[in-house]
């Protein structure tokens, strides 16, 4: 009995070890490692709440920082607040993202760009019956459309930018970006857009070495939030609060980390990492040990992520009834 509890751990091992040598060989794309000191370094969305504390950390790590918003108030603001807490003066620069022709003057004022952090977004939770049409248009065009938008517009500068170090192009997406979640239609539409967007670009600027990375923050304690948390359905609060919210400190480290080491999927917590794996599908993947991870927890996670709908329909059952 002993012997061939031995003989089943000696095989499991042996076929651990020959599935992260295959896993080594064949995972895409290679490794790589990020420069982030003394490079240009553009975050749309910078003068408040997750742009600003990436913003402010980027600084901190050496980077020559263009942060883009509209409000040119709330953009001096932010500028004056990073130069308090890093001595640091970052560059501005006001336009609206959905202005493709603003997006691309406004880039070219800002020179070529090794690091893109497409962050900006707006998010107004409403089931769709009761949803407004011009509500919808606006998180699609300022979410998706503008991110478009902002990429088309760099991508030129950034292929041929001459230290030919590696480059990254980062999407701030959102959990509702992996699931969708009650009230989100219209948001979740457009940060799983961002994600579609970000693995066929990829493939189409692998060979210039730039890097796509998609950024999932859970709840993230910004004035965006506390505003959405008084307004939005009580079916979202309910169920959107089954991930712990963080602060936004917190997220722009992990997004700053993620981006550093070229990893496509971004996530910011244990309840992202476990959706990361669940959502996976065809992400690129660079890392053997985390494709490792993917392939032997897919059935599980999958068993937990059931576990999550089975509470978030429970939820929304009771709530209907209750309304009867
Ligand atoms: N907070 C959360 O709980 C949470 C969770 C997951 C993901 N996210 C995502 O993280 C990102 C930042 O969220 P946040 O909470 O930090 O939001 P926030 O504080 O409201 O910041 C949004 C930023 O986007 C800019 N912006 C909005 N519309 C724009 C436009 N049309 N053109 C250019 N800039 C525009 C805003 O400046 P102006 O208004 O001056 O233009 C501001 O700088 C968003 O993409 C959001 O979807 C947030």
């Amino acid at each position: 009995m002993a012997d061939s509890k031995l003989s089943f751990l000696a095989l499991l091992v042996l076929l651990s070890i020959i599935l992260l040598l295959f896993l080594k060989l064949i995972v895409r794309p290679h490794p790589i490692k990020i420069p982030i000191k003394s490079r240009r370094v553009l975050i749309t969305g910078g003068s408040t709440g997750i742009g600003l504390a990436l913003a402010r950390q980027a600084v901190a790590e050496g980077a020559h920082v263009t942060i883009l918003a509209r409000n040119l108030e709330k953009l001096q603001e932010a500028k004056t607040s990073i130069r308090l807490s890093t001595g640091i003066d970052v560059d501005i620069v006001s336009v609206d993202v959905c202005d493709f022709e603003g997006v691309k003057n406004a880039i070219e004022s800002v020179g070529v760009i090794d690091v893109l952090v497409c962050n900006q977004g707006v998010f107004v939770a409403h089931e769709l019956e009761n949803q407004d049409i011009e509500m919808v248009k606006r998180m699609i065009n300022v979410n998706l459309i503008g991110s478009f938008n902002v990429v088309k517009a760099a991508l030129p500068g950034m292929k041929n930018r001459s230290d030919r170090k590696p480059a990254s192009i980062a999407f701030m997406s959102s959990q509702a970006g992996q699931v969708g979640i009650y009230g989100y239609t219209s948001y979740s539409a457009s940060k799983f857009g961002l994600r579609g967007l970000a693995e066929a670009l990829q493939h189409e600027v692998i060979t210039d070495d730039i890097h796509v990375s998609v950024i999932f923050p859970p709840e993230t304690y910004t004035h965006s939030l506390t505003k959405e948390r008084e307004r939005r359905p009580q079916l979202t609060n309910i169920i959107s609060t089954t991930s712990c919210a963080m602060k936004a400190d917190e997220v722009a480290i992990k997004a700053l980390n993620g981006i550093k080491s070229g990893c496509f999927l971004v996530h910011c917590n244990f309840k992202g990492f476990l959706l990361s794996i669940v959502t996976v599908g065809c992400s690129p993947q660079r890392s053997y040990l985390m494709a490792f991870v993917e392939v032997i927890s897919m059935g599980l996670v999958r068993i937990i992520a059931l576990c999550f709908l089975w509470t978030w329909y429970d939820c929304i059952e009771k709530h209907s009834a209750h309304k009867k």
